[in-house]
């Protein structure tokens, strides 16, 4: 495994997102031992950086956290969210960035996750009714206070960029990014550069789409993410079906899996980048984290590079409103 530098922090070039080990997906938090298994593994791997957020759940896949990392906190760069859950009330799914929530959330999550620290810290979406200066303060005292180590943003568009890191340095932001979710790359991006901000792509494997093990969506249940998703619906799925198929042809090439053609894509779109593909299985972190090794020719990436855009947007009308590009 190899390491990079997201700003000042060290983190493993894939690191392993557990959202869905608890949350998300159709069979989420039907197997914890095999979960814990899997952030075990991946540990072992060379895998230093992990993804949770207070929402997934709610609360439960910190909890899950907690348990597996006992006794091996110091080996894990922890990374956790803030701002879905407003606990003045109104509850989970409702953006809160205001000083006063953080506080109550972060509090929240060193004791679920049961640490007293958590190393890069996101606003998950930015909250159009709290200024970012002022939730950007926020961080910036839970870091004086050895709370925090570092700040992140999540689906932040250039200008919230700015000023955020105006007022305490933007360390990573996180955003959907993948072969076939591009958006970030045309402003996002520049502006990431040029300030010397980490970025961390979620959903790297398309939400399982790119792996081509998803042919079907008949089974996805309610509450699964991609259980109404325009890209996973109808004529979109079938069309995007193609995508799927091309990249699994490139993988035949390369002798690699399509999940691992994915990931060696993004590695490849710059040093700077440390994604964090999620899965609840032994097998796949150890196939996931040796995209590490696959070197890709300059004619499969520009190839990659070249794949028709998704049919679809990425969210439901709902999830959209909260991205801000
Ligand atoms: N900031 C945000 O707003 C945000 C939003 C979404 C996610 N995230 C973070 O990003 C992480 C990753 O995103 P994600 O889980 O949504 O999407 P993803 O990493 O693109 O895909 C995960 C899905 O792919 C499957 N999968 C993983 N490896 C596979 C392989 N080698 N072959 C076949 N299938 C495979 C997983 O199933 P199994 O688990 O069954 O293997 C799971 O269903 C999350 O865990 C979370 O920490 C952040």
């Amino acid at each position: 495994m190899k390491y990079i530098k997201l700003r000042e922090l060290e983190v493993s070039r894939i690191g392993l997102g557990a959202m869905g080990m608890s949350h998300g997906y159709t069979d989420s938090g039907t197997d914890e031992a095999e979960s814990i298994r899997t952030l075990h593994r991946a540990l072992e791997l060379g895998v230093t950086f992990i993804d949770t957020a207070e929402i997934y759940g709610p609360y439960t896949n910190e909890e899950l956290l907690g348990r597996a990392l006992k006794g091996r906190r110091d080996q894990v760069v922890l990374a956790s969210k803030f701002g879905m859950i407003s606990h003045a009330g109104a509850g989970p799914w409702n953006l809160d960035s205001s000083p006063a929530n953080i506080r109550t959330a972060v509090e929240g999550s060193l004791k679920r996750l049961g640490t007293d620290h958590i190393d890069l810290y996101y606003q998950h979406r930015v909250d159009p009714n709290t200024p970012i200066e002022e939730t950007a303060g926020a961080v910036a005292e839970l870091v004086a206070e050895g709370k925090v180590r570092a700040f992140g943003l999540s689906e932040a568009g250039p200008d919230t960029i700015r000023r955020a890191h105006a007022v305490h340095p933007v360390t990573a932001v996180q955003s959907e990014y993948s072969l076939w979710t591009r958006g970030l790359e045309e402003r996002v991006r520049p502006v990431l550069r040029e300030l010397n901000i980490g970025l961390v792509p979620f959903a790297p494997l398309g939400h399982g789409f790119l792996t081509g093990k998803i042919r079907s969506t008949d089974d996805f249940k309610e509450g699964d993410f991609r259980y109404g998703n325009p890209r996973f619906t109808g004529e979109n799925f079938q069309r995007n079906l193609r995508l799927a198929d091309e990249v699994q042809a490139i993988a035949a090439e390369a002798g690699a899996t399509p999940a691992q053609v994915a990931l060696a894509w993004l590695l490849a779109q710059g040093d700077d980048i440390a994604p964090i593909p999620g899965t609840k299985r032994v097998h796949r972190v150890e196939e996931n984290t040796a995209a590490d090794g696959i070197e890709l020719t300059a004619e499969q990436l520009d190839k990659l590079s070249s794949l028709p855009p998704a049919a679809g947007e990425t969210h439901t009308e709902a999830g959209r409103q909260m991205l801000e590009r």
